[in-house]
């Protein structure tokens, strides 16, 4: 059956302000395009690329440079390279391409008024690419090259973070098993890469409320599976149940919990808080559910602000 449930992404924008007096980072000053080799071109501090700034949402924008590295198996990733953004070339039998051996996360970059730059905690999600490498069998980035690598991406691809208030960077960090195989087995090369794209709201509502359908037929994950990494894997398959509830004049869709179907989890690719009054509750992270950088950052600074935060089991009664 059908229940709507209304999200508000206002929280989101308040975690955000918040964020950028306590979580996040300053992007260093160093210019990466100085040790860069010709076809990298500069462009002038205070240039933006020709963008309608005002018309941005969550497509893809392609911007100047990626950043890419790769390393064996059993090795270790060393410093990588910016180049132009553009295709990467892929054996058929790559492990992603076979066994869905890959991962990939997503941040933001904002430009503040002064024209300084910030990362929304990036170190978060340098640390939950390298738990989610271990259970994907996978050689993983440092915590430190991880978030060097964000800011040379930044900072090569400036022009393209929005003015103040107008949209963020996104930063789509992939870590990919590139290398050959055919009996399923972990790959033997690993390519970590980050590309960039303006970006404003995900959801075209904005920061109007959203209707979720509530999933009872299809399940995004399955207790002990792989819920709480963000693999590639886990994203294909919601999208039939995404689909659907778009065309019912839905904006996303709610997930139950696979075992009973009773439990709220999350959204396909966001948690979820249920508010009343000053206390807050939040499915657990039992497996199941990714540990949202932003669901992270919401218990603290609400925490912070006087409200009571449960972690808990959200029952749904359904008819
Ligand atoms: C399934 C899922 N849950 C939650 C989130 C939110 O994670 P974060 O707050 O770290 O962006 C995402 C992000 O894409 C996601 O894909």
């Amino acid at each position: 059956m059908i229940q709507r449930i209304v999200y508000f992404p206002s929280l989101r924008k308040l975690l955000l302000r918040a964020g950028s007096n306590s979580a996040s980072s300053k992007i260093g000053t160093n210019n990466c395009f100085a040790s860069q080799p010709s076809p990298l071109r500069s462009h002038s501090d205070d240039e933006y690329a020709d963008v309608d700034w005002d018309s941005l949402g969550f497509g893809l924008m392609t911007t100047d440079y990626m950043y890419i590295t790769k390393c064996c198996e059993g090795q270790n990733f060393g410093q990588g390279q910016l180049s132009r953004y553009g295709n990467i070339e892929l054996s058929p039998s790559a492990g992603v391409l076979n066994y869905g051996q890959g991962l990939f996360e997503g941040t933001k970059a904002y430009r503040k008024e002064n024209g300084g730059l910030l990362l929304f905690r990036p170190e978060e999600n340098a640390i939950r690419m390298k738990i989610g490498a271990e259970r994907m069998c996978m050689a993983s980035p440092s915590i430190d090259n991880f978030v060097d690598a964000l800011k040379q991406t930044v900072l090569a691809n400036k022009r393209w973070v929005p003015p103040p208030g107008k949209g963020s960077l996104y930063l789509r960090p992939l870590l990919l098993g590139t290398g050959p195989v055919l009996g399923l087995a972990p790959a033997p090369q690993y390519t970590f890469l980050i590309f960039a794209s303006p970006v404003r709201n995900y959801f075209k509502e904005g920061s109007a409320p959203l209707n979720l359908y509530v999933e009872e037929n299809f399940d995004r994950a399955s207790s002990r599976g792989t819920g709480n990494v963000k693999t590639i894997s886990n994203y294909a398959p919601v999208l039939m149940a995404q689909i659907q509830a778009k065309k019912r004049g839905f904006s996303d869709v709610l997930y139950l919990d696979s075992a009973t179907k009773k439990n709220l989890e999350e959204v396909s690719s966001c948690n979820i808080f249920i508010a009343k009054g000053k206390c807050i509750s939040t499915p657990a992270t039992n497996g199941t559910i990714l540990s949202g950088i932003t669901r992270k950052s919401v218990i603290e600074i609400a925490r912070d602000h006087g409200y009571q935060v449960l972690l808990s089991y959200i029952y749904v009664a359904t008819t």
